[in-house]
């Protein structure tokens, strides 16, 4: 891939989602909001291909991963109205669905539609499986920490406002009851293990998850540009105050900056 077709696919991005705006408030709203979220996982994959010394080459097909990895959200928000996968469909294979109806890497060499096709498949898996090899693994890793890096960012401003004006379908549903935690969820994150989502039933347990990802992160820049952007401590501010998650909570920031 060259930098024009970089250019190309970001025009083809603005044009495709346009018209997902046309609807009711809050789903304009939702859909922005992963409209800002493709823009600012492409500042954050260029970010990380820096960090990671990544050829010229390899930085136009992470910036293409960044850019395509969630179009699937858009019809699945536009059908089911959620951003739940479990609710609805598999937004990476939905993605995927896109790229091939909608033609948008013709004209990329082969074997790079693969790459960049495989990185988004695998991009939302609680674990891409481990028979993946180089350089598909990659490609898997950069877009998992970028996507990671900015899904901290939208749910660090989400919290910041007051609670009527959250975009509804960032935090999954989920409800806020301030007070309330699951042990089993303090329990995951003090054994350095990323909480599942299946395990969560607030918005508190939901903020514990997103913790827990300092422990799924792939690279020394991921783990060094979370650190500088200040996410951890700001969600554990958050968070009830509470002897076992501050001490949850400060085991992930070691680890974090070991
Ligand atoms: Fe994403």
């Amino acid at each position: 891939m060259d930098k024009s077709q970089i250019d190309h696919l970001s025009s083809w991005f603005d044009g495709y989602v346009e018209p997902f705006l046309a609807t009711d408030a809050e789903a304009a709203k939702n859909i922005r909001l992963k409209i800002e979220h493709t823009r600012k996982v492409c500042e954050a994959m260029a970010q990380l291909s820096s960090g990671e010394n990544l050829s010229e080459n390899e930085s136009i097909i992470a910036s293409a991963v960044a850019l395509l990895h969630d179009v699937g959200r858009f019809p699945q928000y536009r059908r089911w109205r959620t951003f739940r996968d479990s609710e609805s469909d598999n937004h990476a294979r939905l993605a995927i669905d896109v790229i091939r109806t909608e033609q948008v890497l013709a004209g990329v060499d082969h074997s790079e539609q693969l790459l960049i096709e495989e990185a988004i498949r695998f991009h939302n898996l609680l674990e891409p499986p481990a028979t993946i090899k180089s350089p598909t693994r990659r490609f898997i890793n950069l877009i998992r920490d970028a996507d990671k890096l900015d899904i901290w960012r939208v749910f660090v401003e989400l919290l910041a406002q007051p609670p009527e004006e959250r975009a509804t379908a960032a935090t999954l549903g989920l409800p806020d009851l301030p007070g309330i935690v699951s042990d089993n969820c303090i329990v995951a994150l003090n054994s350095g293990a990323v909480v599942r989502l299946d395990t969560t039933t607030c918005i508190n347990d939901f903020k514990l998850l997103q913790i827990s990802w300092v422990y799924d992160l792939t690279s020394a820049s991921s783990r060094r540009i979370l650190l500088e952007r200040g996410y951890i401590p700001a969600l554990a501010a958050t968070l009830p105050e509470r002897p076992d998650i501050r001490e949850a909570v400060t085991r992930a920031l070691n680890f974090l900056s070991a």
